[in-house]
């Protein structure tokens, strides 16, 4: 009797500090704007700071989530104001930035894969099936042809992948925490996910102590990895 109740509590516990994320919640839990913007269409080759990489091969792949939150507050204000993402950003709270797929040989930024092929602008069926996950629709262009083609055949396989990844961690209720470190939100991972390893997860703060990134590393079966030789 005790060890039910027990039970119980723990499992109510575990349900309060974690939401695990299913497709379906994934896909409606956030507001759409009312028009997406008419062009975003991505070409690195009108980036002065980007390159291609199409001889590397990937042998892993990095879910890169980015807490709202420090992402707003990095911006201009006008930029806060404007963007969709953060005027909504009671919304959004850990949104995916993109996964990559890797060379673990690789010894710098340059030698993973990037920029594989040059793709049509993505359809607004497509940008808004996914935009609770991904709010931007430059974001979920370039990410598309930026990483994703180097592995991906289709923007659609990319997407999926994606939210079947995201959608299956548990993900700690980040803005309750009363210590955010990166120490204590990896461990919070580490507990809320029992088959994820310190190795495999990355948390990176930024110059004010504020929570930026969490790298999550998969190897090509999308099974837990280390994210670094
Ligand atoms: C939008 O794009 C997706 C993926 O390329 C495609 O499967 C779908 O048919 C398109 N939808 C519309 C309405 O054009
Ligand atoms: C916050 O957590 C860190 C471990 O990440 C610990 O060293 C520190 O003492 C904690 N601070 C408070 C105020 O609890």
């Amino acid at each position: 009797m005790v060890s039910t109740m027990m039970s119980v509590i723990g499992l109510l516990v575990f349900m309060t500090v974690c939401s695990r994320l299913d497709a379906a919640s994934i896909k409606d839990r956030c507001p759409l704007p009312s028009n997406l913007k008419n062009n975003y269409d991505y070409d690195w080759k009108s980036k002065s700071h980007e390159w291609q990489n199409t001889k590397a091969m990937p042998t892993f792949l990095q879910l890169v989530l980015s807490w709202t939150q420090t992402f707003c507050e990095s911006l201009p204000q006008y930029a806060q104001n404007t963007e969709f993402q953060c005027r909504n950003r009671k919304h959004f709270g850990l949104v995916v930035h993109g996964l990559w797929p890797q060379a673990s040989k690789a010894n710098s930024v340059r030698a993973h894969p990037r920029n594989c092929r040059n793709e049509k602008q993505l359809n607004a069926t497509l940008v808004k099936r996914y935009y609770c996950m991904m709010p931007d629709e430059d974001l979920i262009q370039s990410q598309w042809e930026k990483h994703g083609t180097c592995y991906f055949k289709t923007a659609t396989e990319y997407y999926q992948t994606i939210e079947n990844l995201y959608g299956s961690l548990n993900i700690p209720d980040i803005a309750s925490m009363k210590n955010v470190t990166a120490a204590n939100i990896k461990s919070t991972f580490l507990t809320l996910n029992p088959t994820l390893f310190a190795s495999a997860i990355q948390v990176s703060m930024d110059y004010e102590n504020r929570l930026k990134e969490i790298k999550i590393c998969y190897d090509l079966k999308q099974k837990f990895v280390r994210c670094s030789l």
